[in-house]
């Protein structure tokens, strides 16, 4: 949601004329520093006007040329009033920026006065939130420009001045503390300064200004709070309904729009990760995150259906869409195995139709927590080693007495190589991104039979390592070891190229390469916190609608974790790790022994399963 780099935003041109500074100048009866935005309307009065006043016409200047041909009739977006003592721009545009100086003779004497105009081009928005509800104000950073320090946020505010009853804008620092969350920016240091303000009051309308350090004005927020319906409703009257059936079954179109979906949820969700943590080994399941935000969607409704239908990239009403989780579930099982849980609190009842449907399509008969934390977070933690084959067993600390809703997910990846490594122990010399020499072992074969390319669009080198289960380990190696090189081959990572790399090795013949692969061992937890406000989730954080799940109160997200585990060894990969590869000089080469990301695709199910990048082996 809101505007993204590259995407339009929509603008309202409100007539807003500030001072920034005012407060400086409170004694001036006009201010004469003005920063407009462009569109709005402004008025300039050359002298404070008595009502008899009868002097000469006043004269304008801009940037020091007289400006002629003022009238009152409007030409272009330039006119005066009252005999020439008022000038009017409207609409301002980026041109009106400059000196104004007026002057009028009266009584033998001149008066003049002098307005110095600074047309910006921030980004305007209104935004409307319900009285007690809660609600974003945007602002963003220029796509090009790097994120040292916070935006800042004001809102103005008008203060009477006693002298003449008239009343001065200023703005107005909007506090940010970690102990009052009202008011919060959703992602510090991010090109996204958006701010979230929750409890809405009446007070909370006006304008808001989102400024850079510097001063820049990024965004200018018009904020309306419309007035809480008298009567609420039952929290969730007319949601309360199953989820629809799928009434095209056997549609053949269903299979390929899920792979799609899947596909471009995956890509969003490693460039979300990747800007969050530039550099570090990364790992991440998305076949894992989606399936635990696919078997919430079934409980979900109104707009929080909405938003995680767009969130996994499903088109909204694709009802299908469970059945065929099911079947791509059914597709991978053999090398992936997938397994969802739900548990609710005891004092929780879940709708009967939600439980049923849990069952036919995620196999998972939801459960009821224990009575004290201890229990449940072995009970959780016994559930997460199960299903992943032990490979992680540590997922939660503790469980809060105040959980109600726990959804799981874990998938276990067992894959064998197609062509065996050797299995004698051997050691390399890892280079990483700031040129650093580590020795690691490595898995060494002298003429492995592999796909090999320069994928020029992603500018990297290639290598596609056959598993059993129809599956592939795609290792890409940017065209050296450098932070640079990196980024750039992860920038170029779309769906869309991704797609088009895979579909163009599936047609290459595998040729005998000698390779070198690091010997890893990757067990990365990532903050998804913040990926699933990236992905348009940030209501789940303050008011999920989870009605077609427990039809008697709405839920809130509060914590969100994702970890992953990937082993390259002699005899494959296992649940989400990496292998490395070397090169040499008699045949073609592919030593991945310097940072590299890695991609495993389940061919089956023609879907990535596991994405992560090696910088540390
Ligand atoms: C759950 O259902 C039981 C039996 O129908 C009912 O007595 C209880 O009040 C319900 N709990 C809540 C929290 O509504
Ligand atoms: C809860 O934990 C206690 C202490 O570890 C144990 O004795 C008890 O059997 C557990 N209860 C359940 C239902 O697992
Ligand atoms: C998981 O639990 C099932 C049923 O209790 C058991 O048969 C299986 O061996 C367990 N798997 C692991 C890896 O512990």
């Amino acid at each position: 949601m809101g505007a993204r780099c590259g995407s339009k935003v929509s603008k309202m041109h409100p007539p807003v004329v500030f001072c920034l500074f005012l407060l400086l100048n409170l004694e001036l009866s006009i201010c004469t520093q003005l920063t407009v935005i462009p569109g709005s309307a402004l008025e300039l009065p050359c002298i404070s006007l008595p009502t008899d006043f009868t002097g000469s016409p006043a004269t304008w200047k801009f940037n020091g040329e007289i400006m002629g041909n003022l009238t009152s009739q409007p030409s272009g977006s330039i006119s005066v009033k009252k005999n020439g003592l008022i000038l009017s721009i409207s609409p301002v545009s980026a041109a009106h920026s400059g000196k104004y100086e007026c002057s009028v003779k009266e009584h033998n004497m001149e008066i003049s006065s002098t307005y110095d105009i600074k047309v910006i081009a921030a980004n305007a928005f209104t935004v409307k939130i319900t009285e007690g509800q809660s609600g974003h104000l945007p602002c963003y950073f220029p796509c090009s420009s790097q994120v040292t320090a916070n935006a800042l946020w004001f809102k103005e505010t008008t203060q009477l001045v006693l002298e003449d009853d008239s009343e001065e804008i200023f703005l107005e620092d909007i506090p940010m503390s970690e102990n009052d969350r009202r008011v919060e920016r959703l992602y510090p240091l991010d090109k996204d300064q958006t701010i979230i303000l929750r409890d809405a009051v009446p007070t909370d309308a006006g304008m808001y200004y989102c400024k850079s350090a510097e001063g820049e004005i990024l965004s200018i927020v018009q904020t309306i709070i419309e007035d809480a319906p008298t009567d609420a409703p039952h929290p969730c009257s007319g949601f309360d309904v199953p989820w629809e059936t799928c009434l095209d079954e056997n549609s053949r179109t269903n299979g390929p729009m899920l792979q799609e979906s899947m596909t471009e949820f995956s890509m969003a969700l490693y460039t979300f990760l990747r800007q969050s943590k530039p550099s570090g080994n990364l790992l991440v399941s998305p076949i894992s995150i989606a399936g635990a935000l696919s078997h919430l969607l079934l409980g979900a409704r109104g707009d929080t259906r909405k938003a995680v239908e767009r969130a996994i990239r499903v088109a909204h009403d694709f009802h299908c869409v469970h059945l065929e989780m099911r079947k791509l579930r059914n597709k991978m099982a053999g090398s992936l195995e997938m397994a969802s849980q739900i548990f609710y609190s005891p004092q929780m009842n879940l709708s009967d139709s939600f439980t049923t449907q849990s069952i036919q399509f995620y196999e998972a008969e939801p459960a009821r927590l224990l009575e004290t934390s201890e229990n449940n977070t072995e009970m959780i933690n016994n559930w997460v080693a199960n299903k992943t084959n032990n490979k992680i067993t540590n997922l939660v600390d503790s469980v809060s007495p105040n959980t109600q809703l726990m959804v799981l997910n874990a998938v276990s990846f067992n894959g064998l190589w197609k062509v065996k490594f050797g299995q004698k122990s051997r050691k390399g010399v890892f280079t990483k991104l700031n040129g650093d020499l580590v020795n690691v072992p490595i898995l060494y074969h002298q003429k492995y039979t592999l796909v090999m390319t320069h994928n020029d669009l992603l500018r990297a080198q290639v290598a596609r390592f056959a598993l059993s289960g129809e599956n592939s380990l795609y290792i890409l190696l940017p065209y050296s070891r450098t932070a640079a090189d990196l980024q750039r081959v992860e920038q170029r990572m779309t769906d869309t190229a991704v797609k088009q790399m895979i579909a163009q090795m599936a047609t290459m013949s595998p040729q005998h390469v000698e390779v070198t692969l690091p010997r890893i061992k990757l067990d990365v937890q990532s903050d998804i916190n913040i990926l699933i406000k990236k992905l348009g989730l940030s209501s789940l954080f303050e008011d999920a609608n989870l009605c077609g799940l427990n039809p008697e109160e709405r839920l809130v997200l509060d914590d969100a974790r994702h970890k992953a585990f990937l082993a390259l060894t002699e005899q494959g990969v296992e649940a989400g790790a990496v292998t490395s590869m070397s090169f040499s000089r008699s045949f073609p080469s592919f030593s991945a022994l310097r940072p590299f990301i890695l991609l495993l695709w389940s061919d089956q199910a023609n879907v990535p399963l596991f994405i992560g990048r090696v910088t540390e082996p």
